[in-house]
């Protein structure tokens, strides 16, 4: 039975240029976009004008490793502003919308994470997000005094802790801790102050955060886990799934066993887990037009690109001695990578007869994640039927261009959505929980008070 038609949400999803590789060599974007502020500006108030719930970006903490031959040819995580100091300038330049970004638990302190995010939501008045993730990029692990990242599981044992750790810090004090009274001269009360002396596997943390509780109580937190140990992080702490299915199928599933995970292990309302698939449009008026920018974009991906990005969504297979034009060899060998991913591109190629250049073009455009071309009408029957068929509470929606997709995604298919009632019209909260229909936890102190006095 299909549910009824709702509200979905939308995050607007930035990498400087675009999604797509070679969004960068398209005639309008900003070439420097990675550290033009002019360029965030601009973009963050078209999603504002959008009403979108938030925008979010994604973050690497090192460059990643490729073959310089392809990599000397790319712009993403590579010449970037560094993710806070860009959201707390954006949260003076928007008033709504909400502002998420990533920070890893791997190369984190909880105390640094919980402090930020504290702060950025103090700054923008209840708009900040966390995107939880434990990196996936080894890289990362030699600019922090390792010599190599963690091991899977090691990880995410270290993300629950850090999490429980960060979601504790921010209830290091009672929302009416600090009456500030300059008459009597107290500034706050000690009996609402709490001091968390956290011992654990991982991390000794005392407390108490000196920054007053965040305006929305927690920070909402965002996490994209598609492993075991991602999903059940995922079912206990996020508020927000970024999933990465690109197939209805694939996502009702993660949909449904997220949601009942959250629900019978954890003890939580499935209600208050949305899960938002990354999607990337190209919208046409016509589809001759949607398909035009389509090709156009993927004619400007250099070969050695595009040979790149296919080899790394297969999980790293060496493609080199193969023709490129040609179809991908038969009886791959599956490596340590996404194997949804795999499975997805062997499938594809099979079934519609590609070629490997066609393929590394289907991928391209968002690095693995869903790529639509068509009309808003038909984006929109798209976005509607995943809602109904409880595959998704909404989408993070993936630009394969800034500005221009991002204009065509506002102008074109927001309106469609808000004339079926799928959007709305004008923002009735002021912070991101209030955007999401999420409630505000209550303080786990004064919840433990109230609960003693009853
Ligand atoms: C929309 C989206 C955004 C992501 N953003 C980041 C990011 O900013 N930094 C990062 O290291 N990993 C990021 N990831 C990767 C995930 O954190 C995670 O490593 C990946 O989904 C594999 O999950 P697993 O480790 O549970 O197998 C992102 C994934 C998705 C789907």
């Amino acid at each position: 039975m299909p549910r009824q038609k709702g509200q979905l949400r939308l995050g607007a999803f930035f990498n400087p240029t675009g999604h797509h590789v070679a969004s960068w060599r398209h005639p309008n974007a900003q070439a420097d976009a990675g550290i033009n502020f002019a360029h965030y500006t601009e973009i963050a108030r078209t999603a504002e004008r959008g009403k979108f719930d938030m925008i979010f970006l994604a973050d690497n903490v090192g460059v990643r490793e490729a073959h310089m031959d392809a990599l000397s040819r790319s712009a993403q995580y590579i010449a970037n502003f560094e993710p806070f100091t860009l959201l707390s300038a954006i949260a003076a330049m928007t008033s709504r919308i909400g502002l998420v970004c990533t920070a890893t638990t791997s190369y984190n302190e909880p105390f640094h994470v919980a402090r930020k995010f504290a702060s950025l939501d103090h700054i923008s008045g209840g708009r900040a997000g966390w995107n939880l993730v434990t990196s996936g990029q080894s890289v990362e692990a030699y600019n922090f005094g390792r010599d190599a990242h963690y091991g899977h599981a090691e990880r995410y044992d270290r993300a629950r802790e850090f999490a429980e750790v960060v979601v504790a810090l921010w209830d290091s004090w009672d929302d009416d801790a600090f009456m500030r009274d300059k008459a009597s001269g107290q500034m706050f009360d000690p009996a609402k102050m709490h001091v968390l002396n956290h011992v654990g596997k991982h991390f000794k943390v005392k407390g108490p955060l000196n920054i007053p509780r965040p305006p929305q109580g927690h920070p909402v937190i965002v996490q994209a886990g598609t492993s075991d140990d991602g999903m059940d992080v995922a079912a206990r702490f996020a508020e927000v799934i970024f999933s990465a299915n690109l197939t209805i199928e694939s996502c009702q599933a993660y949909f449904q066993e997220v949601k009942s995970r959250a629900a019978e292990k954890f003890g939580r309302n499935p209600d208050h887990l949305k899960v938002m698939p990354g999607l990337s449009c190209y919208v046409g008026r016509t589809e001759t037009e949607a398909e035009e920018k389509y090709d156009y974009q993927n004619s400007l991906m250099h070969p050695i690109v595009a040979r790149e990005i296919l080899s790394t969504i297969l999980g790293g297979i060496d493609l080199s001695p193969y023709d490129f034009d040609g179809p991908l060899p038969e009886n791959l060998p599956m490596t340590q990578g996404s194997q949804s991913h795999f499975k997805y591109v062997t499938e594809l190629a099979k079934s519609k007869n590609l070629t490997m250049r066609q393929i590394a073009q289907v991928v391209a455009g968002a690095r693995g994640k869903l790529v639509v071309k068509g009309t808003p009408k038909q984006i929109a029957d798209m976005m509607e039927q995943w809602y109904v068929e409880e595959a998704a509470d909404g989408f993070n929606v993936m630009p394969p261009t800034l500005p221009g997709g991002l204009d065509d995604f506002v102008e074109l298919v927001i309106p469609e959505l808000q004339r079926r009632g799928l959007f709305r019209t004008e923002y009735t909260g002021r912070t991101l929980r209030e955007h999401l229909g999420l409630p505000r936890p209550p303080n786990r102190y004064e919840r433990r008070t109230t609960e003693a006095a009853e």
